[in-house]
């Protein structure tokens, strides 16, 4: 491996808690007249809580007084929570404890690089949280996704140029910051959204040991 760390993204590569994002932001904006789609959700993956519901008040022309903005996001976090509280460890992706323990294994640093406030919660409930080196997540971080600021933090922890680094991401704006950040990018998901990436999987069962050596 010449690639030293492998840095991942959480909400979508390790756990299916993309769905949960998308279900809580739908009701969340149904409940106030706005409309939200499935393609409209993919330009939400990786951003912030605070950018995604300002996003969504863009979309449907709507403006809020401070008070209300942040009434809708502590709702939206605990319509979130109550799909998050009910994950185990059978919730991780497909494949994803094989790759952690492949690179473990040949040591290789691990890092984890969220967006996400919720980040050790959901890795504590899945049990994963002692597998990263490092977390780098949404209370770290100050600009979001596709600024690399989270995963130039992540290199830095683990004392590894961003050459040296891979990233595992599902969002447009993830595979964005990881090559901005000059690190190789493996969008984890849909070509026809993750076509900046440098390779593409659909998912961890794709990624064979071979590939992760020759990286
Ligand atoms: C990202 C998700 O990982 O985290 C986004 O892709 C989400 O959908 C963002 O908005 C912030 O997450 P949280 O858990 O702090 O609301
Ligand atoms: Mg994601």
């Amino acid at each position: 491996m010449k690639h030293k760390a492998f840095i991942f993204d959480l909400d979508g590569v390790i756990v299916d808690t993309a769905k949960f994002h998308y279900l809580a932001w739908k009701s969340l904006a149904n409940s106030i007249g706005i409309d939200f789609t499935e393609a409209q959700n993919e330009q939400l993956k990786g951003v912030s809580r605070v950018k995604s519901l300002e996003k969504i008040l863009t979309w449907g022309n709507k403006t809020l007084t401070d008070d209300e903005f942040m009434e809708l996001m502590s709702r939206k976090n605990e319509d979130y929570l109550e799909y998050v509280n009910r994950m185990t460890k059978d919730d991780i992706l497909p494949d994803v404890d094989r790759v952690l323990d492949f690179l473990i294994e040949n040591n290789c640093k691990i890092a984890l690089g969220s967006a996400s406030k919720n980040a050790r919660m959901i890795l504590r409930k899945v049990e994963l949280i002692n597998k990263f080196e490092t977390i780098v997540d949404g209370t770290n971080v100050t600009k979001a996704k596709p600024d690399p600021e989270v995963f130039l933090k992540a290199a830095e922890q683990l004392n590894v140029n961003p050459e040296d680094c891979v990233v595992f991401e599902d969002s447009v704006s993830g595979v964005q910051a990881a090559n901005i950040g000059n690190m190789i990018s493996v969008g984890i998901g849909e070509k026809a959204f993750l076509h900046e990436a440098k390779y593409i999987f659909k998912d961890f069962t794709e990624i064979s040991f071979d590939f992760l050596k020759d990286l």
